[in-house]
């Protein structure tokens, strides 16, 4: 598995402009196979967890053209409502395709869902809220066999805001009768940007980033074209790697309206930000303030995905920071990696606290998932001395060559393939 090596100690400072956002494409290529006819979806970036969606659509009969960042999917040859297992263990993301198949085909079936080791993930919301739609869901041996004989909209509030049960409610719901409202959905932007897709394909969806939303069946669906929202992830961690620098970035095609809570923390670390249109620029002072403390949660709230980058963060800023993660148990694996650089973490349950080192030290650390691989990177970029980042498969699900891009940004790193 590759590795990045990393000489940590240089200031970055320059431009870059924010790829799609991983979060918005891969619900939306779920979604591309409801419709009979042809999507073209534009700004898709290029990572791993992408090429593995396209290849469970490709598995179910989808065809697929590749060029420069859009992806076509002609859906009309959909011939299998049966999601191959080993594609399913790739990804979990692949449970996005519950709610469009059963939309198109109105039968599914599937093995539990892979992905990163962040904790239980069940998909037990999903599952309840799709049966509320009428949709019979059956256990068997190594998954489940879902069949929609007679979908009806009807009032589903969800115990929690899941991002994932959301989506898949909402793309379900455009092929039941009558009108479905979906209480207490999660309200993250990629959830709007569904919306947007889904409504070019001519469904009648209202109502994503509110309290409510409303989906109304509205008869098959065409193919459409659709531009993906920029990654607000992808964003924030470049602005961690430029602020543990002491650095300075500009970065464009962003949406900063979208990361109010992890703007807001940065300015309390001292760093200062200035916004306009799709612009975020953010300049650091030598040393980071510690912020009193992070709490993750559903947005609006400080995203869960961008926890691990600030922890890295808080290793070297001034004081003392308590970080609590809310949202999935297992999400402070890079803790223990960040201590092997010389950080001061005491993890108490479900809160790091971090007190501020003068410097890190490289070393060799391991990727366990997709965002804690971006916060060995981020601090590796701080540590004078030699990282090393093994596992750096974690850090492709969800980045766009982070590498390719931190080094144009005036980073010394780079990848090792083996
Ligand atoms: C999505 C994001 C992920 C992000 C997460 C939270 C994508 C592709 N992934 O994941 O990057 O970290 O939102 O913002 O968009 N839960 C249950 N039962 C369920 C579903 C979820 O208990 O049926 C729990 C999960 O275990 C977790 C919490 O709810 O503790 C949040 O999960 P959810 O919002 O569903 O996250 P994902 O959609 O998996």
């Amino acid at each position: 598995m590759d590795s990045y090596h990393i000489t940590g100690g240089k200031r970055l400072a320059g431009e870059h402009r924010i790829t799609g956002a991983k979060n918005a494409v891969l619900p939306i290529l779920a979604g591309a196979v409801i419709p009979g006819g042809v999507s073209k979806i534009r700004n898709c970036p290029r990572l791993s967890d992408v090429d593995a969606m396209v290849r469970i659509l490709e598995g179910i009969g989808c065809r697929i053209r590749r060029e420069d960042d859009s992806i076509e999917v002609d859906a009309g040859g959909v011939d299998s409502c049966r999601i191959p297992e080993h594609l399913m263990k790739e990804m979990r993301s692949s449970v996005f395709l519950m709610g469009p198949l059963l939309a198109r085909c109105g039968e599914v079936v599937l093995s539990h869902p892979g992905g990163c080791e962040i904790g239980r993930r069940p998909i037990d919301i999903h599952i309840s809220a799709l049966r509320k739609l009428g949709v019979e869901i059956r256990e068997t041996d190594g998954g489940l066999a879902c069949r929609a004989a007679n979908l009806k909209g009807t009032e589903i509030r969800l115990e929690f805001p899941s991002v994932g049960a959301t989506e898949n409610l909402m793309m379900a719901a455009v092929a039941a009768r009558g009108e479905t409202r979906i209480l207490n959905p999660a309200r993250e932007p990629e959830i709007r940007d569904l919306q947007d897709y889904l409504v070019s394909c001519g469904a009648s969806v209202e109502g994503a980033g509110g309290p409510v939303i409303r989906v109304r069946g509205a008869g098959p669906l065409k193919g459409a074209e659709h531009r993906v929202m920029p990654d607000r992830i992808e964003a924030g961690t470049l602005l961690a790697a430029a602020a543990i620098t002491g650095g300075q970035v500009l970065l464009t095609g962003a949406m900063p309206e979208d990361m109010e809570a992890v703007l807001e923390k940065f300015r309390e670390a001292g760093c200062l930000l200035r916004t306009e249109g799709d612009k975020i620029e953010l300049s650091s002072p030598p040393r980071l303030r510690a912020v009193d403390s992070v709490v993750t949660q559903p947005y609006p709230g400080f995203p869960t995905d961008m926890q691990s980058q600030f922890l890295a963060l808080m290793t070297v800023a001034r004081g003392e920071c308590r970080i609590r993660e809310t949202i999935f148990e297992n999400r402070f694996k890079p803790a223990k990696e960040l201590l092997r650089m010389g950080a001061d973490i005491r993890i108490e349950g479900p809160v790091a606290v971090v007190r501020g080192v003068e410097a890190l030290r490289g070393a060799r650390v391991a990727a366990g998932d997709l965002r804690g691989g971006a916060a060995l990177t981020v601090a590796g970029l701080a540590a004078p001395g030699e990282t090393f980042v093994e596992n750096v498969c974690h850090i492709d699900r969800g980045y766009d060559k982070l590498e390719v891009t931190l080094r144009k940004l005036g980073a010394e790193i780079r990848r090792i393939e083996e």
